[in-house]
């Protein structure tokens, strides 16, 4: 972990294309990480309906579909779009060279 800047690398850039999202973890919190047509947001791995692993789910556009049964959130809101009461925490991300990092630390 960068101690200084507060901000710890998940992934290369390279390791997440455009349109995917992979399980990352962070001090042994798992997040999905996702890459939304060049940009990278991550939201809390564990889906709100019933745990699911969101990072193991398909991104299509800005939303993420959970593996198990299917419920939705918007990755750069945490929002669910059928019901926006519904989230998950989103953690900020950035890119630096081509390093993926993440803020920590993380406040789920
Ligand atoms: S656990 Fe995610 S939709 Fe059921």
């Amino acid at each position: 972990m960068d101690s200084h800047t507060g901000y710890v690398t998940v992934a290369q850039v390279g390791e997440v294309p455009p349109g995917t999202c992979r399980t990352v973890e962070v001090d042994g919190i798992f997040l999905a990480l996702c890459n939304v047509d060049g940009t990278f947001r991550a939201v809390d791995n564990t889906c709100p309906h019933a745990g699911g692993p969101l990072g193991e789910g398909c991104l299509e556009g800005d939303v993420i579909e959970c593996p198990w049964h299917g419920w939705r959130f918007n990755v750069r809101t945490g929002e669910r779009p059928e019901n926006p009461e519904i989230r998950v925490p989103c953690v900020e991300v950035r890119v630096e060279g081509t390093n993926v990092q993440v803020k920590v630390p993380l406040t789920l």
